[in-house]
């Protein structure tokens, strides 16, 4: 069944809206083999963009598509499992084929490599990548190795990943990466995760493996008009009216945040009973609503924090997004010493917490900043 609104999922069709020009734009890459990479903060609209273009995609056959979420990895290796099933078991001809498609083009490899017999068994547990085994390069050529045996592109779409960049000796293994990536010519790369400054930095700064490595996109918001063309169609398909102001104020109350405007708008259809129309006060409860189910994690994240931290949060909370140097604003918020400032950004940018655009900070999560304000 569809649902009127979704979030926490990569939006299916029924619910996906605007991104023409970036849609366009990879689908341009995918079939010209240029690569890719996507940054923007979480729950923006990443994974639901390239889950659109695969859709899309889907009837090119010239082009084979390989996803994978790399977020669980912890180890190089890790990541080379993942990648090498990925791609084995989404190139594969026929569904059940990976098992053959692994003996093809893996133990060809490496004969010391040995399968558990039943395909049913988590393919990710069985295929045993040590370095023992394999080479990082054995691995990594793979989708070229298989682009070349069938004829056909292969673009291989990486989510999360910034997390390359967290696992031990990061440096390292992007290096290794880049330099058999960028060699290939059937194979390119999507490569899109959050956490802006380290994605910005590997991509974008002279010192890091993935310098220049492809187009760079950032994604946006969604703005206001597409929201509320969707939000009052969706209300209309279920028998029940809002008006293009309400449905602008759900826009303007989360920022346009696209999974919160998706969560609050199903906080507000809910409210609302069948055949009738949406007032002020159900979006204002639906909002309270929202804030409410999302505070044990909003607690989770302060609870590790420090008091100078905290008092960072409060100075955003009361509108401050400048001058956190500034001898006045220091001492109002209790932030300590001027050299304070930046360990205290950079700590919590890691954390996501906040965005720094040049010399402004900003609260990442808009729901967050509300649930501050009523809080501290
Ligand atoms: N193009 C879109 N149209 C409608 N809703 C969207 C769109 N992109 C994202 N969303 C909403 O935002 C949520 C998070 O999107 P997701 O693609 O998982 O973000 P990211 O990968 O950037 O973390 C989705 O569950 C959906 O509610
Ligand atoms: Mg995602």
């Amino acid at each position: 069944m569809k649902k009127s609104f979704v979030f926490g999922v990569a939006a299916p069709e029924y619910n996906f809206i605007g991104r023409e020009k970036e849609t366009s734009r990879l689908i341009t890459n995918f079939e010209s083999g240029v690569n890719t990479i996507l940054i923007s903060p979480r729950r923006w609209g990443k994974t639901s963009l390239v889950s659109h273009v695969c859709g899309k995609m889907r009837d090119n056959s010239d082009v084979l598509i390989v996803r994978l979420d790399i977020f669980s990895c912890r180890s190089e290796y890790d990541f080379y499992n993942q990648f090498a099933a990925a791609v084995l078991k989404q190139t594969a001809t026929k569904k059940d084929q990976w098992l053959e498609n692994a003996r093809e083009f893996l133990v060809r490899l490496s004969p010391m490599i040995s399968f558990r017999p039943d395909p049913s068994t988590d393919f990710n547990l069985s295929l045993g990548i040590t370095p023992k085994t394999h080479t990082p390069e054995e691995i990594l050529e793979l989708p070229e190795t298989i682009a070349r045996k069938r004829g056909k592109r292969i673009v291989v779409c990486i989510d999360e990943f910034q997390q390359i960049s967290e696992l031990p000796d990061a440096k390292t293994i992007q290096r290794k990466l880049r330099t058999v990536w960028q060699h290939q010519e059937l194979t390119s790369y999507c490569l899109y995760g959050s956490k802006k400054h380290l994605m910005s930095m590997m991509f974008q700064s002279r010192d890091h493996a993935f310098y220049h490595f492809g187009d760079v996109l950032f994604l946006g918001k969604i703005p206001t008009e597409e929201w509320v063309k969707y939000i009052c169609q969706h209300f209309a398909d279920n028998n029940k009216t809002i008006s293009e102001e309400l449905a602008s104020k759900i826009c303007g109350l989360v920022d346009n945040h696209s999974s919160y405007v998706q969560q609050l708008s199903w906080n507000v259809i809910n409210m609302t009973e069948d055949g009738e129309n949406v007032t002020d006060d159900i979006v204002d409860a639906a909002l309270d609503d929202l804030i409410n189910v999302n505070e044990s994690l909003f607690i989770q994240q302060i609870a590790p924090l420090t008091n100078y931290q905290i008092n960072f949060l409060r100075a955003l909370a009361d509108g401050v997004t400048t001058g956190f140097g500034e001898k006045n604003i220091r001492e109002n918020y209790s932030l300590g010493a001027p050299s304070n400032i930046k360990r205290l950004k950079d700590s919590l940018e890691n954390r996501e917490l906040i965005s720094v655009e040049g010399k402004t900070v900003t609260l990442t999560d808009p729901v967050f900043l509300l649930w501050l304000r009523r809080t501290l």
